[in-house]
């Protein structure tokens, strides 16, 4: 199954092509639909040809223990089931997925559920879910002989681009809304050596412009409208699945953005029970945050059909995506899978990810949505306790430590913003406190808090 035999099929018109005759904007010629990565010949093989599942399910937990690079790597241990270069040796890794999974007692108690984890895709090399995705199409650029990588971005797409591209010897040309990124963010892609360009407008104006660069010069564009990152980001599911033994959760719940990683989880889920290595689908979920609701919107008002975009708003920058690329697949994955589009408040945000801290698990606070929208899935029942679910984390909390500081000195939302959950942001914010340097002067200040 390791032979390169991938074609690339439109989402919109079913149209296919070969991967090597994408345009550079990765839009179909015909609709203007984007592509998803397909392989025909597995619907092909038969009998003794199909691939045997008891024997890749070992294979892939063997590797973990190989001392060959590429096995190290939580995708590329993967390789049977995304065969997408020519030679495996190009891929360039930083040993990427691999990433835990935690149980999170507390928030389980509070909403009365049994099993409640979260996938912590901040704990990849440059402390988000996007690194596995990067490995995937940042290894086809070099396969396929590009000197430069682009992204427009809203700073963790950069920071992952950059460094992948860092090693495998490639400039990185990054496009980012002047103002509108987290530092932790910024600073990555100066660090990896990016020529880093700040735009005066937003997320969606950086993706404009540099659509029109790449179908001008010799960039390869890394966006998640390149469907090979998806092939990376698909990898989570089958860790997600090999942790339960092969029987999945039932319910896995993504933030949404420009909505790639819901669709790529989506289409990783779908391929292992099409090869018969798991026997259902978990639901997926997509929570937006309320003032970047683009999905939310448009499976409301007409059942995810069309969509119009907003303008994007909400502190948790990662997500402030007003006209998501990948609409189209997010929407039918969570109308295929049962799933739940739904949005979340700034005040519900900041109040889910401080309670992830609690756990002692930190993250980016457009990882929290994932936990805000499950406590409004429990309220409205639409999730029985007895329901196994997962969150995704997909960054990691140092990546914004601005937002946190922020909310623990009570400077982060706005009175009206934080009307009605004055009470659960103030049990739960531990701002630091300036004391002498005496001995006597902390006792007393701890005594006066505990
Ligand atoms: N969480 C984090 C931490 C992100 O960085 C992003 C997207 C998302 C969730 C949403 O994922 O776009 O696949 O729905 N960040 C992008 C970027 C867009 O440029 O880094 P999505």
């Amino acid at each position: 199954m390791n032979d390169n035999l991938h074609q690339l099929r439109c989402f919109g018109c079913g149209a296919r092509i070969s991967g090597r005759e994408a345009r550079p904007d990765f839009r179909c010629a015909e609709c203007g639909d984007l592509f998803e990565v397909d392989y025909p010949g597995w619907g092909q093989r038969k009998g003794h040809d199909r691939p045997n599942p008891g024997a890749l399910k070992w294979l892939w937990r063997e590797r973990r223990c190989s001392s060959e690079g590429l096995d190290h790597s939580g995708v590329w241990r993967f390789r049977e089931l995304l065969p997408i270069l020519d030679n495996f040796g190009n891929a360039v890794t930083l040993r990427e997925g691999n990433t835990p999974l935690y149980s999170l007692p507390r928030a389980a108690k509070a909403l009365g559920m049994d099993q409640l984890f979260a996938k912590h895709q901040g704990m990849n090399p440059t402390g988000s879910f996007k690194d596995t995705g990067m490995t995937a199409a940042l290894s086809v650029a070099r396969e396929r002989g590009f000197q430069w990588v682009a992204c427009a971005s809203t700073g963790n797409t950069s920071a992952a681009m950059s460094a992948y591209a860092a090693r495998a010897g490639l400039r990185s040309l990054v496009l980012i809304p002047e103002g509108k990124i987290a530092w932790g963010k910024l600073s990555q892609a100066m660090d990896y050596g990016a020529v880093t360009c700040q735009l005066k407008t937003d997320f969606d104006g950086c993706v404009r412009v540099l659509t029109q660069i790449v179908r001008e010069a010799p960039v390869y564009l890394l966006n998640s409208v390149n469907p090979y990152r998806l092939e990376g980001q698909k990898t989570p599911a089958f860790e997600i699945a090999e942790y339960f033994d092969w029987t999945v959760p039932d319910h896995l719940i993504v933030p949404g953005g420009n909505l790639a990683n819901s669709s790529a989880l989506g289409k990783g889920f779908r391929e292992l029970k099409e090869l018969g290595l798991v026997a259902r689908v978990p639901r997926i979920s997509v929570i937006q945050a309320v003032g970047a609701n683009p999905l939310v919107r448009s499976i409301a008002a007409n059942h995810g059909e069309s969509m119009e975009p907003v303008e994007a708003h909400t502190r948790a920058s990662a997500i402030r995506i007003g006209n998501p690329a990948s609409w189209r697949k997010a929407a039918r994955v969570v109308q295929e899978t049962g799933g739940f589009c739904l949005d979340v408040s700034e005040a519900e945000i900041a109040i889910a990810k401080a309670e992830l801290g609690e756990e002692g698990l930190g993250c980016e606070p457009a990882s929290a949505v994932t936990l805000a929208g499950l406590k409004k899935l429990r309220a409205q029942k639409a999730v029985g306790g007895g329901e196994s679910v997962v969150l995704v984390l997909t960054g990691h909390t140092l990546k914004d430590a601005d937002y946190t500081i922020d909310f623990h000195r009570g400077t982060l939302l706005r009175a009206e913003e934080a009307r009605g959950y004055e009470a659960p942001i103030e049990g739960l914010r531990r701002d630091a406190i300036s004391v002498e340097a005496t001995p006597e002067a902390v006792l007393a200040a701890v005594k006066g808090i505990a």
